[in-house]
């Protein structure tokens, strides 16, 4: 069965990227590979902002974001938690036997810079971790004002997870100081699962090099004395990466502004459609995510008959909540290829089932 996926991720491939994917495997080894990897790096490092390496794992997001934690934790780690992704962040940290602080939020809620500043200044911190976007409650927390407290510890590792917020808004790695940078591939990438990106700073590096046990898969080290030669550590997701390629043209053509602005004029079209409904944002005002909206169902709507029937008279899928919230919100995205046209038609079908499920 085929259809649309509007979750917060993965989300729709285009045919395009697909079709980049479906080419003759090269060895990793060898100078075509070679040729790809570095080919991709300088339109990376301009999305990412960056004048460090961005790194090609082969895994999903959380495999780089315990990799950080096994890299660069000596004391202790204070991990920002404002919603379900930051909340295993942590236990990844406690199960790497690191010591962590959880500095905890509501979910919805931004993480306060205020208090990372009173937390980080007892000085019983060398890292701290931080989501940018919290995909579960749609939260989009202000990066700039945190990276400018997290600035005045230089003694502090900053992890940041822009997992689904990457390449749909300006993220200035090197400006804000991020140390470690980690994203995934099938969030605004619009690309399959199975890739994160992975940039690290001088600082950064230097912390890995003096940590004993790194592991093996997704050792620092290892990964930029690979970088150096064109390579990555272990063998990667190479259909991935001619994916990434093809994406990383996409976004060149469109241009990176042009593409900023369309999610953020999709992700209102969406939030204006919803409000009309007397649905309300589940996010504090202000905090709202850019590339999904997860909304309260105020108008307590059967989300899960409502999702059965996008699905099977229209084929599209939206989200019904994530864990704890799930059927109390929902949230849609608007990451990736979307245009004015396909968020329309996903309006006119929500519209339409809810129609059908009763005059909603
Ligand atoms: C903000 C955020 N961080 C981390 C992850 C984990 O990514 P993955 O499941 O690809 O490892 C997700 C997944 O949705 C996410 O939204």
């Amino acid at each position: 069965m085929s259809y649309k996926l509007f979750i917060p991720g993965p989300i729709a491939v285009s045919e395009k990227t697909l079709r980049a994917m479906a080419q003759p495997m090269i060895g990793h080894r060898s100078t075509d590979f070679v040729a790809l990897y570095q080919s991709i790096q300088p339109d990376l490092q301009a999305l990412v902002y960056t004048r460090d390496p961005v790194w090609l794992s082969t895994s999903s997001a959380f495999g780089s974001m315990e990799g950080a934690i096994r890299n660069l934790v000596k004391k202790k780690v204070l991990c920002c938690m404002n919603g379900a992704f930051a909340d295993k962040w942590n236990d990844v940290a406690l199960r790497c036997g690191k010591q962590t602080t959880p500095l905890k939020f509501e979910w919805g809620q931004p993480v306060d810079p205020a208090k990372v500043k009173a937390e980080l200044a007892t000085g019983a911190y060398d890292a701290i971790t931080l989501i940018h976007n919290e995909t579960s409650c749609g939260c989009m927390s202000d990066l700039a004002a945190i990276m400018a407290v997290v600035r005045e510890f230089p003694e502090v590792v900053s992890i940041v997870d822009t997992v689904s917020s990457f390449s749909a808004l300006p993220i200035k790695k090197d400006e804000l100081g991020i140390d470690v940078f980690i994203t995934g591939s099938q969030k605004a990438l619009a690309l399959p699962p199975g890739l994160s990106l992975i940039s690290a700073s001088k600082k950064a590096l230097e912390r890995a090099a003096s940590i004993a046990d790194r592991g093996y898969y997704f050792d620092f080290v290892e990964f930029q004395k690979n970088h150096e030669n064109g390579m990555t550590p272990s063998t990667p997701v190479i259909p991935l990466i001619y994916a990434l390629k093809s994406k990383l043209a996409d976004i060149k053509a469109e241009g990176a502004d042009v593409r900023y602005a369309r999610h953020a004029r999709l992700n209102q079209t969406v939030r204006t459609w919803a409000f009309a409904k007397g649905f309300k944002l589940f996010p504090k005002e202000g905090y709202g995510s850019v590339t999904l909206n997860c909304f309260a169902n105020t108008l307590n709507v059967d989300l899960a008959a409502l999702n059965k029937l996008l699905k099977s008279k229209h084929q599209l899928v939206i989200d019904g909540g994530y864990g704890k919230l799930k059927g109390t919100t929902f949230r849609i995205s608007n990451m990736g290829d979307e245009t004015d046209e396909t968020i329309a038609a996903l309006l006119k079908a929500i519209d339409s089932a809810l129609a059908e499920l009763g005059g909603k």
